[in-house]
């Protein structure tokens, strides 16, 4: 595509994200593109752009010769993966905002790409306006990259925030994420910590060319936390923040995990509030930098759409330098964490899940531990999954040595 080319473009979604799209293209002639249909599943709603715009049949568009590239911005990822993947075979170039069907599918996107050598971009999948895919893929190189842990998802932090701050109970918070429009079309996704799975999906394969699927990831949400969880963490002076993570450990191997973290006002992440995500990215000469940007809503995540769709001007496309250009590194279960668990008494923990307990409270109502597991143990069990437990990370849950991010100088002669 050259610079000059005018992107003509078919839309498949017109939600929070995909209006915004459109009234950005609008107001943007700067961008020299234009929307020329929108595929929609209810005619029958009433939308700010002409009814003209609209059809509810993908093979207008998809077989559309004048149109150059497809923006996928749809709720159902079975039916985004159709759409994509036949846009790709018709040598299309796509972008789209569907973390859930590029996590699920990841391998056959990749070699879809690979066999049509057309270009597939996603920035808006991951963490809405923080440009953190590109970044990953053309910043750091994979010896460098010690880590990348942060907020991805906006509708858990907003709910957390809202609890903390204003007071709100839970499902005051999460209706009105819901109505801001940071909420998935089904909130579960958002609450129970799937969402920010398939966003730490996605960056292993940009950080560290680790192409896995969701569910051979261990999580957990916020679904679960009680009053008694946000109460230690007022004592402690922490923060309880939905985090993702992926470290490099000494191994070379790559340990990968979502769940609810207790965080020191120290950690930058402790201060990203509502709508905001956050990633600290860790890096041998770099040191720690972090990035901080509103991770959901209709403009912060057309902002993504737009960055992708200009990229494709100059023929950009994921190299996955990670992945193909360098050795991929693997996951393990092999290391130790600093965890919290707390219980209704009725419940106990099972006896040799902790390797070490540190701290132990108990009354009638509930119980909570504070000790070192190793992560094999989260995996394989099921008990901590159920409502009624919480499981929460320490502010220093690594307990099993990390690569430094200083190695590069200590090993430096002077
Ligand atoms: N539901 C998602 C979130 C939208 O709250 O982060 C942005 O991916």
């Amino acid at each position: 595509m050259s610079k000059q080319t005018k992107l003509n473009i078919g839309l498949f979604g017109f939600g929070v994200v995909g209006e915004s799209l459109w009234q950005v293209i609008q107001n943007n002639t700067s961008l020299n593109a234009n929307i020329s249909k929108v595929c929609i599943k209810h005619p029958e709603k009433l939308r700010k752009a002409p009814r003209a715009l609209f059809t509810v049949n993908p093979v207008e568009i998809l077989s559309d010769e004048s149109i150059n590239v497809i923006v996928e911005l749809i709720d159902d990822a079975n039916a985004a993966y159709d759409i994509v993947s036949n846009a790709l075979r018709k040598g299309k170039a796509v972008v789209s905002a569907n973390k859930k069907m590029i996590a699920e599918h990841l391998p056959e996107l990749l070699a879809l790409q690979k066999k049509y050598n057309v270009p597939f971009l996603y920035e808006a999948a991951c963490c809405a306006s923080i440009p953190v895919i590109r970044n990953l893929e053309e910043y750091y190189d994979n010896d460098l990259l010690r880590s990348v842990s942060g907020i991805v998802n906006g509708s858990t932090n907003y709910i957390l925030s809202k609890i903390a701050e204003d007071g709100l109970d839970f499902s005051e918070a999460l209706k009105q994420a819901q109505e801001n429009g940071f909420a998935e079309s089904d909130p579960a996704l958002d609450i129970e910590g799937t969402d920010a799975l398939n966003k730490l999906t996605i960056l292993l394969t940009h950080a560290y060319g680790v192409v896995s699927h969701p569910k051979e990831l261990t999580y957990t949400g916020i679904h679960h936390l009680e009053e008694h969880d946000a109460q230690y963490a007022r004592e402690k002076g922490y923060e309880i923040k939905l985090v993702a993570h992926a470290h490099k450990l000494l191994s070379g191997n790559i340990a990968a995990f979502v769940f609810p973290q207790f965080l020191k006002k120290e950690n930058a992440l402790f201060h990203v509030k509502n709508e905001y995500n956050g990633v600290i990215i860790e890096s041998g000469l770099a040191d720690r930098q972090f990035f901080n940007g509103k991770g959901a809503g209709g403009f912060p995540t057309a902002s993504a759409v737009i960055s992708d769709l200009s990229a494709l001007r100059y023929n950009y496309r994921y190299e996955y330098k990670k992945l193909y250009n360098q050795q991929p590194s693997k996951l393990t279960n092999d290391f130790y964490l600093r965890i919290y668990v707390s219980t209704a008494p009725d419940d106990p923990i099972p006896a040799n899940f902790f390797e070490r307990i540190d701290e132990w409270s108990g009354n009638d109502a509930r119980t909570y531990v504070v000790g070192i597991v190793h992560f094999s143990n989260l995996v394989k069990d099921t008990w901590w999954k159920q409502k009624g437990t919480s499981v929460v990370l320490l502010p220093d849950a690594f307990v099993t040595q990390r690569v430094k991010v200083k190695a590069f100088e200590d090993m430096l002669v002077v």
